[in-house]
């Protein structure tokens, strides 16, 4: 892997802090990587979308196109979709994926798994537990890939007021989206906070938590103030990336020095 600039343990996990973002991608696809083959081939990858991955994603497809990676039997699932959503919706998790990953690899369709921005309201809590139960089925996850949210959500699991052993139990759920989330996703919506999506659909807290390993990304100087709370606050339900201290010793993180910036 491209040697990080620092590392360090800490009490969220191991900590890598590159000096610029590319060869953290680099770093992040390796791992990926590694699990796959690790696995001979048949790894169980959890994946998320947003601006921190695709670069990654872009790497991991030259892996499979230069680097002989295959993921004929790998089997992914996402961390989250909007709701309600078509998969035809340009902003859609699913198009997503599709755009930068799906459609550049050779996974099967029916390997890589998006929660369902289109089942009826009435279906989606059968919907949400069956995907749990689909990941069940593929062995559990080998490795889940997080970003961070400004306000330190991982997935759409938004901070909250719950006891912080119940807020890192929760299921595959529906999730109302919080303001700083909304506010952040109008960027994709033509800059129009009223187009965001009310809800999303969200693998929980202990879906996430339960992965084998956990690798999660943070790049920027936006990132950095939820990067020093998850590392170094306490562990709380206001800050959900912060419930990775109850595992650390699965997690690294790969940040760049612009988001490792509020660290002391
Ligand atoms: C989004 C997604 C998360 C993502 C996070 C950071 O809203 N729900 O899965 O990791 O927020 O997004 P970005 O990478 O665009 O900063």
């Amino acid at each position: 892997m491209p040697a990080p600039a620092q590392s360090s343990t800490t009490a969220a996990g191991q900590l890598f802090i590159f000096d610029h973002p590319e060869p953290l991608w680099e770093a992040a696809a390796d791992q990926i990587a590694q699990t796959i083959r690790r696995q001979q081939g048949r790894a169980t990858l959890g994946l998320a979308t947003g601006s921190t991955p695709r670069a990654l994603y872009r790497i991991l497809a030259r892996h499979h196109q230069e680097g002989g990676l295959s993921f004929q039997n790998v089997s992914t699932y996402n961390l989250d979709e909007y709701y309600p959503i078509s998969p035809l919706d340009p902003n859609s998790y699913r198009l997503y994926m599709h755009q930068h990953l799906f459609s550049k690899i050779d996974i099967p369709p029916n390997r890589a798994h998006v929660l369902d921005g289109t089942v009826p309201e009435s279906a989606v809590e059968a919907h949400c537990a069956e995907f749990e139960r689909w990941i069940e089925h593929d062995g559990g996850l080998d490795l889940q890939l997080l970003g961070i949210g400004r306000n330190g959500h991982i997935g759409f699991n938004e901070p909250s007021n719950l006891p912080p052993d119940q807020a890192a139990a929760l299921p595959t759920r529906k999730m109302p989206l919080h303001p700083v989330t909304r506010a952040d996703a109008a960027r994709d919506f033509g800059g129009n906070e009223a187009h965001v999506p009310a809800f999303a659909l969200t693998l929980g807290t202990r879906a996430i938590l339960s992965a084998r390993a956990i690798l999660i990304l943070a790049t920027g100087p936006s990132k950095a103030e939820a990067v020093a709370k998850a590392i170094q606050g306490p562990v709380s339900s206001q800050v959900p990336a912060s419930f990775l201290h109850t595992v650390a010793p699965k997690v690294t993180w790969m940040i760049d020095r612009a988001a490792a910036q509020a660290l002391r």
